[in-house]
């Protein structure tokens, strides 16, 4: 039931301010009580305490001394970083806003990505999650792009269970950056991962897309007869999402009690061609990163 509310709740909050970009939400989300009388707040862009008032942004700015999320920066190439941050984390806030304290980073990201997520409860278990935070960086600091979250253990196989890019840098690749970067960790973890369902038409679009890409890609390069099993192995992408990706490209036929992947080059360069810009590529030598026992 309560989900239900959540759903269908109105949207409250119209539009927020986050760094140099005033962005129009997208859908509910449950902040406090006494932000209800609000339609936009300003974020803080690197700690993402949220205001009610410009002034108390302002002010807030000239005291907040982080430039960066906290937690480990795992990976760094050109002006891409991405940082990741475990729950509970080694530090806190303390900052003073409507007399509330200890707001947290997690927390915070929470709020901001509801607005713009709508199936999705998000918030109430955060202290399971790990969170990778994808930022843009020039001299004035790591201004976040977009993030995506994961459980620490998921009996699902899940490598992802919520991706969001912020509005204003959608359709630049980033999404698919991200959605790269969840399958370069399973891969370090060794298992094969998929994202946590449902899907938003968007996300379901993103991945239909990245899984496309990746497995046309290894099909033209490889050379005689490839499994499911094997494609899995070397993508970390989870033999259900293959199988149903090949079948909507019509490369698989059933044969014998068993799908076998056909495919005929000159179907692959058609899908090829159709398949679009390849997004922004991780450089798995610049990812730092153990996974989690
Ligand atoms: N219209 C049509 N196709 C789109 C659109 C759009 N508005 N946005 C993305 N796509 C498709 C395109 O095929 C695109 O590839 P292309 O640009 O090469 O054609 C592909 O998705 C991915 O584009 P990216 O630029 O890599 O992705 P982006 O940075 O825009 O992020 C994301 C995609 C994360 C899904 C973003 O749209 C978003 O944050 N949406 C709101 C939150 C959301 O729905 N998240 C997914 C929920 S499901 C889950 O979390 C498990
Ligand atoms: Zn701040």
């Amino acid at each position: 039931l309560r989900e239900h509310e959540e759903f269908t709740k109105v949207k409250n909050i119209a539009t927020i301010e986050l760094g140099r970009y005033e962005i129009e939400t997208w859908y509910f989300s449950p902040f406090p009580p006494e932000y209800n009388d609000c339609l936009k707040l300003y974020f803080c862009e690197f700690c993402l305490n949220f205001m009610k008032r410009k002034e108390q942004l302002q002010r807030h700015m000239k005291k907040c001394d982080l430039k960066h999320p906290p937690g480990d920066e795992i990976y760094r190439s050109g002006t891409l970083s991405m940082f990741e941050l475990i729950w509970p984390f080694s530090y806190c806030f303390f900052f003073q806003i409507d007399g509330k304290k200890n707001k947290v980073y997690g927390q915070n990201l929470c709020y901001l990505a509801k607005l713009f997520l709508d199936h999705k409860t998000l918030y109430y278990d955060v202290d399971l999650f790990l969170f990778y935070i994808l930022c843009e960086c020039d001299d004035r600091g790591c201004h976040m792009v977009g993030y995506f979250s994961k459980e620490k253990h998921s009996e699902e196989s899940y490598n992802l269970a919520c991706i969001l890019t912020l509005p204003p840098y959608q359709r630049k690749g980033y999404g698919k950056f991200l959605i790269a970067f969840s399958y370069e960790l399973s891969k370090k973890e060794g298992k094969v991962g998929t994202p946590e369902r449902p899907l938003s038409d968007l996300g379901l679009l993103s991945y239909r897309g990245y899984w496309t890409r990746v497995l046309l890609d290894i099909l033209k390069r490889h050379k005689g007869n490839i499994s499911i099993k094997e494609l899995s192995d070397m993508t970390a992408i989870k033999a259900e999402d293959i199988l149903t990706t090949l079948q909507s490209l019509e490369l698989i036929q059933y044969r014998k009690g068993q799908h076998v992947i056909c495919a005929d080059p000159k179907v692959l360069d058609r899908h090829l061609k159709a398949a679009g810009r390849g997004g922004l590529e991780v450089d798995v030598s610049k990812l730092i990163w153990t996974p989690y026992k």
